[in-house]
């Protein structure tokens, strides 16, 4: 399908959305956001795709909903369209590995899409921030759960009620991001890492992003439980075997995803 919003790329075993509205810092419109959960869906379904790069531009990741578009909506319109589930989701909802390479802006929705994302790789020169105090609103897209969980509720908390930015270093420091990197290698490292993610066997790929997910889902003995059974459930794929004989040969795994 043509995109209007966004730029859908296959960079060997990796797909790469790039969200490209540049005039309006690419606020996430209900257009892009559908255009959003289509390439997702396109690349789940691609076998020859093993980890998906969500980035934005130099300036800004993603400055948020787009206000415009939502300002006139009413109570009864955002209840009706369960306002913001249909779409946005879908970056929560992907099995492959989702990475966020975020320079720039990354502020409310789109801080909460990049949270969304598996891990986020950012540039040193990353804002982020849930502004939305400063609208009248609260973060609507998981914003007070997903920053709470990732940096503590003593910062989630001050940024959500002063709507304070956080520069990359403050975000390495607490947890929000994996690491930082300089602004012109961000999108290459990205890029390098997923290849990295894609070349491994895709079911023991698929089964650590499910049990590093429960974690948040569960106790932790539930949790260890899960990834007990799942650990036991890989001994009966072919690339167990492979990647273990590889190592065994002194030679590089070649998995099969099988
Ligand atoms: C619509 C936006 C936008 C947004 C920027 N623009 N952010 N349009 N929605 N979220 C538009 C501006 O209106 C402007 O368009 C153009 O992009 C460039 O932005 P400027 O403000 O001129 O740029 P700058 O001075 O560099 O300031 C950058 C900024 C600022 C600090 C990021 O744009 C800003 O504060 N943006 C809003 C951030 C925000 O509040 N995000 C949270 C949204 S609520 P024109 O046409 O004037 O040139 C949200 C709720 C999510 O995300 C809940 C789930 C849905």
């Amino acid at each position: 399908m043509a995109y209007e919003n966004i730029i859908v790329e296959t960079k060997g075993h990796v797909g790469l959305i790039t969200l490209n509205r540049p005039k309006a810092l690419n606020a996430l419109s209900q257009a892009l956001i559908a255009e959003l959960g289509k390439a997702l869906d396109g690349f789940e379904a691609d076998d020859d795709i093993g980890a998906i790069v969500l980035t934005g531009s130099e300036k800004a990741f993603a400055a948020g909903a787009d206000i415009k578009e939502m300002a006139s909506k009413t109570f009864t319109q955002c209840y009706l369209e369960d306002f913001i589930t249909k779409g946005w989701e879908a970056v929560s909802k992907v099995r492959k590995p989702v990475i966020a390479a975020v320079a720039g802006y990354a502020l409310g929705g789109g801080c909460e899409v990049a949270m969304m994302c598996d891990f986020i790789l950012a540039a040193d020169t990353a804002k982020f921030g849930q502004p939305e105090i400063t609208l009248g609103v609260i973060p609507g897209a998981g914003g007070t759960q997903r920053l709470t969980r990732l940096v503590g509720k003593s910062k989630a908390m001050e940024m959500i009620l002063t709507g304070r930015m956080m520069d990359a270093q403050e975000a390495e420091r607490s947890g929000l991001v994996s690491r930082i990197v300089p602004a012109g290698e961000l999108l290459e490292e990205a890029l390098k890492v997923a290849e990295r993610i894609a070349s491994m066997g895709r079911p023991s790929v698929l089964a650590a992003k499910e049990a590093v997910e429960r974690a948040y889902e569960s106790t932790l003995a539930e949790g260890v439980r899960f990834e007990r059974r799942l650990f036991h459930a890989l001994f009966s794929t072919d690339d167990q075997k492979e990647g273990m004989a590889a190592f065994a040969e002194k030679r590089q795994p070649n998995f099969k995803n099988r």
